[in-house]
């Protein structure tokens, strides 16, 4: 059983997926201190939880993923305060989706704008509803995106995109964003998390260890600090040492389904 908490709500789905619901609809699931406090303490969980294979993240209500950061909240913070925002949020939520070990989704049903558009690209892809807007209109308050954006923007659409997105702060719908690869999948709202549930599926049935262990390698090309094909090789190497690669192999030699435990 994983907590659930006043704006971060759990549910586990079939196929060891669980569900996140960022829940504050009255404020479009505005992320405010506390859902990022919440929904950093249902992550780390979590990250230890063997039962749980893939997440999806969405939000409550038909009218918003989420729809930024809590303007109200910080509507008078200090550039010192506006610092430590956005690096608490980093630490806390952006990266470490990001380098979670187990696959994420983002659910996209309305609004994904500003730092919930950051949420949704820290996740490792994204499944949105034929009636999403995405967005960050940022500019228009101030401020730039604080949560990533002005970084993994760029990775997933290119340059140019992200300059004319996050310039312009003008939003773009889910076909869009389709187009430029910023989401993988637009379905109707009604069939949002059936369609995330069809992937998990396939997921389950992988080696977990081999899923991290290709997160890693992934994120390493993306990582300055990092050399990728240096990491893949380590990674490759370590595959050999796990129990899922014996009953990967196994498995396949022996004509049956492979079985496997995480180790
Ligand atoms: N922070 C805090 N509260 C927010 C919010 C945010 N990012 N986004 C929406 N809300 C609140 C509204 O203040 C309103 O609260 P209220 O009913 O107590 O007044 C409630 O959510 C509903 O939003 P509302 O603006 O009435 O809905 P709408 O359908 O008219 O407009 C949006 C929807 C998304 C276009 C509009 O809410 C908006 O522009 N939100 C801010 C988006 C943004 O700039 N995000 C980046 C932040 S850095």
């Amino acid at each position: 059983m994983i907590a659930t908490g006043q704006f971060v709500i759990t549910e586990m789905l079939e196929h060891h997926t669980l569900l996140i619901t960022i829940n504050r609809p009255d404020k479009l699931n505005a992320l405010n201190r506390k859902t990022i406090e919440e929904l950093h303490d249902v992550l780390v969980e979590v990250e230890q939880n063997k039962d749980v294979r893939s997440v999806i993240i969405t939000g409550a209500g038909e009218k918003a993923f989420v729809a930024g950061a809590d303007i109200a909240e910080f509507a008078n913070y200090s550039i010192e305060e506006g610092k430590q925002m956005s690096s608490l949020g980093h630490f806390k939520i952006f990266n470490f989706l990001e380098n979670f070990s187990k696959p994420t989704i983002a659910a996209i049903r309305g609004f994904a704008l500003g730092g919930g558009l950051e949420l949704a690209i820290a996740c490792h892809f994204r499944v949105a509803a034929d009636n999403a807007k995405l967005g960050f209109p940022e500019v228009g308050l101030g401020v730039i995106p604080g949560y990533g954006g002005t970084q993994r923007l760029a990775h997933l659409v290119g340059k140019g995109k992200a300059f004319e997105m996050i310039l312009t702060g003008e939003m773009i719908d889910a076909q869009d964003a389709y187009k430029w690869g910023l989401v993988n999948h637009v379905v109707t709202p009604d069939a949002l998390i059936s369609k995330c549930l069809e992937i998990t599926k396939k997921i389950s049935t992988k080696s977990p260890t081999a899923i991290a262990a290709a997160i890693r390698a992934i994120n390493a090309g993306y990582n300055p600090q990092l050399n990728g094909y240096e990491v893949e090789i380590e990674e490759f190497g370590k595959s050999f040492g796990t129990g899922d690669f014996k009953e990967g192999v196994s498995a396949f030699l022996e004509k049956r389904k492979p079985n496997f435990q995480g180790n």
